[in-house]
Formats: structure tokens, C-alpha cells, sequence
């Protein structure tokens, strides 16, 4: 989703609306620092997981309604989708306690991060920026955004598309403000593609 080099792999990374996924456990285990801020981490393992098997069966019939909007390539079916989600979420899971207590899973929400400025080098948002513009406004994504870029020195975001596979109505406002406020906006193709035609995330960074 975000063409992580080896390099950015080794930088201080922080994932904004990381919720139940596997990334953190996945890359703390490489030996890699990272940190994921999401209000759902207020709850506890055993409320999150209940929270998982009690939205389980509604999400899997949405997927088998909207099938036609994904790409069916890596993964091949719904059911397959499935099996890959619940053992990402058991991979975050078996690492929740732990991570909270180390400090590596943090409460909390855009636009206001619970963080130092500088403290990390790149800030990613995955499935959250852009894809609910119809729950959040322009004005919602561009202060989400100047917070990312307080706390690190890089953001990127992906996908650009809103949930019904258009693009978001919010992206040529945020282009246009960062690029007036002296930062490079950039749009680059990714390897991953699941959402029909979501393949490419956005890069902030200081000129
Ligand atoms: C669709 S999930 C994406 C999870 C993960 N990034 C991924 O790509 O699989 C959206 C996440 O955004 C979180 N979220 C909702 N409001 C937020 C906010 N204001 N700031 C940060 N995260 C938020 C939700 O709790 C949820 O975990």
C-alpha cells in the first residue's frame, strides 16, 4: 500500500487508524519501531475481539454483495478474504497487551495526536483518510493531515478513493493547501490493489 523500501522499514513509523491489523506486530518482530494510534485501543483485548466476531458475519455479506467492486487476484474469494482477516486480527490480538503496555498501540484520534513534534519519521493513514469522505469533511482531512506532518516528517496516505470507488471529493483541496503551504504532494502507483482501481497512495512532505 505505501512502497515501504527496507530503508523506510527502519524509520520511526507511525500508523494513524491502524485498528485490529497485523502491521505492527508484524514489523515490531522484524525489529522495526513503530507506533499505531486509533481510538479503539481505549478498549481492552477481550472487548476488541468481541467486537470482531460480533461484526464478522455482517462484513463477509457486504463483501459478497460489493465483489464486483474488488480485484479478485491475490486473493481469490470472499472466503479466502476472511481467512486472511481473522488471522491478521489474531496477529494483532496476541500482540495487543503487550504493545499497549510497551507504549506501541496509543489511544487516540485525528486530528489531535497524543505525540511530540518530530517524534517520528513518517506517518501513514491506511483505509481511513479519503475513503470515508462521506463521513468526514475537507476541513476534517486537512487539519488530520497538518497534525501527521507535526508529529512526523513524512505522511502518506492510501488509497485515494472513497468507499463507493471514486475518488475522494476532498483530494485536488488537500493537493492544492499543501502544495500553497510549501509541502511536495505527490501521487504515486502502489504494487497493492484490492478496492477496483485503489493503486495509488499520496505522498506530504516538506519542499
Ligand atoms: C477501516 S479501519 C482501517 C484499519 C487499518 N488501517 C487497515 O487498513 O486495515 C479504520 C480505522 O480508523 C479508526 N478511526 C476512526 N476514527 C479515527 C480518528 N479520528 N483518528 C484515527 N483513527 C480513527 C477506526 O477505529 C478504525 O480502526
Amino acid at each position: 500500500m505505501f512502497n515501504l523500501t527496507k530503508e523506510d522499514l527502519g524509520r520511526r513509523i507511525l500508523g494513524c487508524g491502524d485498528g485490529p491489523a497485523a502491521f505492527n506486530a508484524t514489523l515490531t518482530k522484524c525489529g522495526g519501531r513503530i507506533v499505531s494510534v486509533d481510538p479503539i485501543y481505549s478498549f481492552d483485548t477481550s472487548q476488541i475481539r468481541s467486537r470482531i466476531a460480533g461484526t464478522y458475519e455482517t462484513v463477509m455479506a457486504q463483501m459478497h454483495k460489493n465483489q464486483d467492486d474488488y480485484v479478485w487476484k491475490d486473493i481469490p474469494s470472499v472466503e479466502h478474504l476472511g481467512k486472511i482477516r481473522m488471522s491478521a486480527m489474531e496477529d494483532f490480538l496476541a500482540d495487543f497487551g503487550t504493545g499497549k503496555q510497551d507504549g506501541r498501540y496509543v489511544t487516540g484520534e485525528l486530528p489531535s495526536l497524543p505525540f511530540e513534534s518530530g517524534q517520528f519519521d513518517i506517518a501513514l493513514s491506511s483505509h481511513f483518510l479519503f475513503l470515508y469522505s462521506a463521513h468526514l469533511s475537507a476541513e476534517f482531512h486537512i487539519q488530520a493531515i497538518q497534525e501527521m506532518l507535526r508529529v512526523a516528517r513524512e505522511v502518506r496516505i492510501f488509497p485515494l478513493l472513497a468507499l463507493d470507488g471514486a475518488s475522494s471529493p476532498y483530494f485536488n483541496a488537500v493537493k492544492e493547501y499543501f502544495s500553497t503551504m510549501r509541502f511536495s504532494v505527490d501521487t504515486m502507483r502502489v504494487a497493492y490493489e484490492f478496492q477496483r482501481g485503489g493503486n495509488e497512495m499520496l505522498i506530504i512532505k516538506p519542499v
